[in-house]
């Protein structure tokens, strides 16, 4: 497929892509590279805009959009916090996104509530990319996840994967999975069982042919894992700070507990990190992490050239 079928269409959920499609992005986040390291200029969406709305906080996801537009000639207007808007006076998501919507060419939407990019997508006549819908899905994350991947294990197919950590809350596995699915990975989930990843997730990945493995010790799977996808315990998420006390600190990765694994694993992070990858592990062979949150930056360029219908 060419990428231009893109053009005008909103990335809300990982689900609505085909492996055709994601296979198209990656693609042309590759030819993305020397214009995301600043070697090759381009103006390709000059007189664009792009609406940032990121309404929790971010780092990697809200700039790396902000750098992916101007990379392209785009320009940005950015909203970051929701005390700075007319939110703050009781204004509905829906007529925000309206107004928004007026003033931009695209909306780069994070929220706290899962479904809001879709509410974001059914209300404005431009396309809506959800940047993480509180604990649901962050499908931009998923590519750059996969991107990764492939950069570094030269094919996405069978790949044996582990996601470590809070797999309940963490809206980056819930989109991962789905993706992962379609390249035939044998998944492994490691978790205690109250941040195991929830059963509806599980019954869809059956239903396409994928049988997890799901345990809480990461001793008995680290030595078979081709890639080790590690993530925070999203504190924020909890209701309950107590519930969230007896699970911190239940899995750190380590160069001890690396000496285990295959010598071309790797190890991803969709970061930030708090304390479940040890410093030490940054400078081995397996830590990915860093590369991973870089290449945000030609994934979101393929994304805006695509749906702003860019040219190379
Ligand atoms: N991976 C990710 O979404 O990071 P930010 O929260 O910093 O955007």
């Amino acid at each position: 497929m060419d990428y231009r079928e893109f053009y005008d269409k909103d990335i809300v959920s990982i689900r609505d892509l085909s492996r055709e499609q994601i296979e198209t992005i990656l693609d042309l986040s590759e030819e993305m590279i020397p214009i995301a390291k600043g070697e090759k200029r381009s103006k390709m969406l000059d007189g664009r805009i792009v609406g940032n709305l990121f309404f929790e906080p971010s780092t990697r996801t809200r700039l790396s959009f902000e750098s992916a537009a101007h990379r392209l000639g785009a320009d940005v207007i950015d909203v970051s916090q929701v005390s700075a808007t007319s939110i703050s006076k009781g204004e509905t998501l829906a007529d925000t996104i309206r107004m928004v919507d007026a003033y931009c060419d695209v909306i780069v939407l994070r929220h706290p509530y899962e479904g809001a990019a879709r509410l974001a997508a059914n209300v404005s006549e431009n396309p809506v990319i959800n940047a993480g819908d509180g604990a649901g899905s962050h499908p931009t994350q998923t590519l750059l996840d996969l991107f990764t991947m492939k950069r570094s294990k030269e094919s996405l197919d069978g790949l044996n994967i582990a996601m470590v950590g809070d797999l309940k809350y963490g809206r980056t596995v819930h989109s991962l999975v789905d993706a992962l699915t379609m390249f035939g990975a044998k998944l492994t989930f490691v978790a205690p069982e109250s941040l195991q990843m929830p059963e509806d997730i599980v019954e869809h990945l059956k239903s396409k042919g994928c049988t997890p493995v799901q345990t809480a010790s990461l001793e008995d799977v680290i030595s078979d894992a081709d890639v080790l996808y590690v993530t925070r315990i999203q504190k924020e998420r909890f209701p309950d700070p107590a519930e969230y006390d007896k699970v911190a600190g239940t899995y750190r990765i380590d160069n001890a507990m690396l000496r285990e694994a295959k010598k071309d694993m790797i190890v991803m992070h969709p970061l930030p990190r708090i304390d479940e990858i040890a410093p030490e592990v940054d400078n081995t062979e397996h830590a990915k992490y860093f590369e991973q949150a870089f290449n945000g930056i030609p994934v979101r360029m393929a994304l805006l050239c695509s749906i702003l219908g860019g040219e190379l």
